[in-house]
């Protein structure tokens, strides 16, 4: 098929936006294990954690022992959220080369996530962005809310521009669009790509969506076509965000590596290994797996399994 990318890349946020809404209490040494597990499967993007209060997040607690407890495979990427500079100091101490701003295009959204307006999370994130560079750290930009927001409904495509557009010049290496609440559909995904398009060169954007109503792998298809070709995933559906009342899961990775592996797409990513994983974490949080994908696929392994000859 012509006009779609020949590679994605896939960033696994299970750790990071999948745990961060679980209430299941998670472990370090599980967290630890997840991380693993995706690295073993393929992924050369893994969000580790976050390094915001505790007192706001505690399921992202302690991410330091799990970004120091992983087995680092080499190739792999393990970024971890900021909200600030105290948050990078410690991303930095525990070992981190990578790290993640996160802005919203909401306002009431920014306050209800990170308790300031968007123009001062902009200006927490410059001295971030800084230290990064003398680091030698790498910054990624998210942009939330970029289809709907929970608390003011509409958000204007220029008003996501102009904040994707402002990250970028601060220094981020790419601009992740969230759509928080998975409200968006395909024909607005592709008037969003559109318009921010014109201010952020598309090999620097990436599409991050929820799938609250059903639209997610839709959006990615839809996504693909407009020439984006980094997508965030969660192994078996996790997670939302604790600020975004009523927002489901990320998109399951598994279902976004089915199709794409349907479209003759590489991810280096092994589905079988994936699904895997999505399966252990599902158990792990005594929860049912949340890809469908992941669902069909497990069935099938643990049959395959069932027919093989005993030893
Ligand atoms: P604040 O209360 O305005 O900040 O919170 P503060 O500077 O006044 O500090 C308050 C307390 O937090 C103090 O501790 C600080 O030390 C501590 P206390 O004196 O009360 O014990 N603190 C920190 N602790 C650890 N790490 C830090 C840090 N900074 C301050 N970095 C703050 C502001 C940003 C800290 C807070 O609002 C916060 O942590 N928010 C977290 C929000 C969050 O993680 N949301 C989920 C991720 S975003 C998301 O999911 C969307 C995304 O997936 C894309 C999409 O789907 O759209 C990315
Ligand atoms: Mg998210």
């Amino acid at each position: 098929m012509s006009g779609l990318p020949k590679r994605v890349q896939v960033v696994e946020v299970g750790p990071r936006d999948g745990l961060q809404n679980e209430q299941a209490p998670v472990s370090v040494a599980q967290r630890i294990a997840l991380c693993n597990a995706l690295s073993h499967a393929g992924f050369t993007a893994i969000e580790a954690g976050s390094f915001v209060s505790p007192r706001w997040v505690p399921q992202m607690a302690d991410t330091d022992q799990v970004l120091t407890g992983i087995s680092r495979r080499p190739g792999t990427r393990y970024p971890v959220l900021v909200p600030n500079l105290a948050g990078f100091e410690a991303a930095l101490a525990a070992g981190a080369e990578e790290v993640a701003v996160f802005a919203a295009a909401s306002e009431p959204f920014s306050q209800k996530n990170i308790n300031c307006s968007i123009a001062q999370s902009l200006e927490r994130f410059a001295p971030v962005l800084q230290a990064a560079q003398q680091e030698g750290v790498r910054v990624r930009g998210y942009v939330s809310c970029v289809l709907g927001c929970p608390y003011q409904g509409q958000v204007a495509p220029d008003q996501v521009a102009a904040v994707a557009a402002q990250l970028l010049a601060m220094g981020c290496y790419e601009i992740s669009l969230g759509d928080t609440i998975g409200r968006g559909t395909p024909g607005q995904a592709r008037q969003l790509w559109e318009v921010v398009g014109r201010r952020v060169p598309r090999d620097q954007l990436a599409g991050h969506f929820h799938d609250t109503y059903g639209q997610a792998l839709a959006n990615v298809y839809a996504s693909l076509l407009e020439g984006i070709a980094v997508f965030d995933s969660a192994v078996a559906g996790l997670g939302g965000c604790p600020y975004a009342q009523g927002a489901t899961g990320n998109l399951a990775t598994e279902d976004l590596l089915y199709l794409l592996e349907g479209l003759g797409i590489d991810t280096g990513v092994s589905l079988e290994l994936a699904v895997q994983a999505g399966a252990w974490i599902s158990a792990v949080l005594g929860r049912p797996n949340g890809a469908k994908a992941g669902q069909a696929l497990g069935r099938r392994q643990q049959g395959a399994l069932a027919e093989r000859p005993g030893p």
